[in-house]
């Protein structure tokens, strides 16, 4: 197993910054990264961050995920999370443990994203707690609590 963490992210979430800011704030993806990867340092990690609007990368990429030892994937499949069973099944065939993260707390808001596919395989979610989410999940893992 190797010290990288992937951390995916699905549709929509290239817009971080501009996009409904009053649900998830005006960080960006690649400030997310930055300080993702500061952080990761800081715990002898290091973090391979990706993002894309295609169900199917994701399912690609899990499955990297395991083939290259990664360590944990932090994964916010963004709306994918709420329809996805193809993703839960490709979270069920890897053994790599998938962190799920979201920025905001989907249990709050409109009933259909009450629903989580990802949740019903991940091994925890982090969710609610704006950009820190992603820093909240990796923590998680490096205190060997996934
Ligand atoms: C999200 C929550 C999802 O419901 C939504 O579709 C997103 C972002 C979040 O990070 O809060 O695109 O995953």
């Amino acid at each position: 197993m190797t010290n990288t963490i992937y951390v995916l992210n699905g549709p929509n979430l290239n817009l971080l910054g501009t996009r409904e800011p009053e649900i998830y704030g005006t960080t960006t993806l690649d400030e997310i990264a930055g300080d993702l990867e500061d952080r990761a340092r800081e715990l002898g990690l290091t973090i391979d961050m990706r993002q894309t609007n295609h169900e199917g990368m994701l399912i690609d990429w899990l499955h990297e995920a395991q083939a290259e030892g990664a360590r944990a994937v932090l994964l916010n499949a963004a709306a994918y999370t709420h329809t996805s069973i193809a993703l839960l099944d490709a979270i069920k065939a890897i053994r790599t443990p998938v962190i799920e993260v979201h920025l905001s707390d989907p249990k709050t808001r409109e009933h259909f994203r009450h629903l989580s596919y990802v949740g019903m395989a991940a091994a925890l979610t982090v969710e609610g707690h704006g950009a820190d989410s992603y820093r909240l999940a990796l923590e998680a893992v490096a205190s060997g609590t996934v």
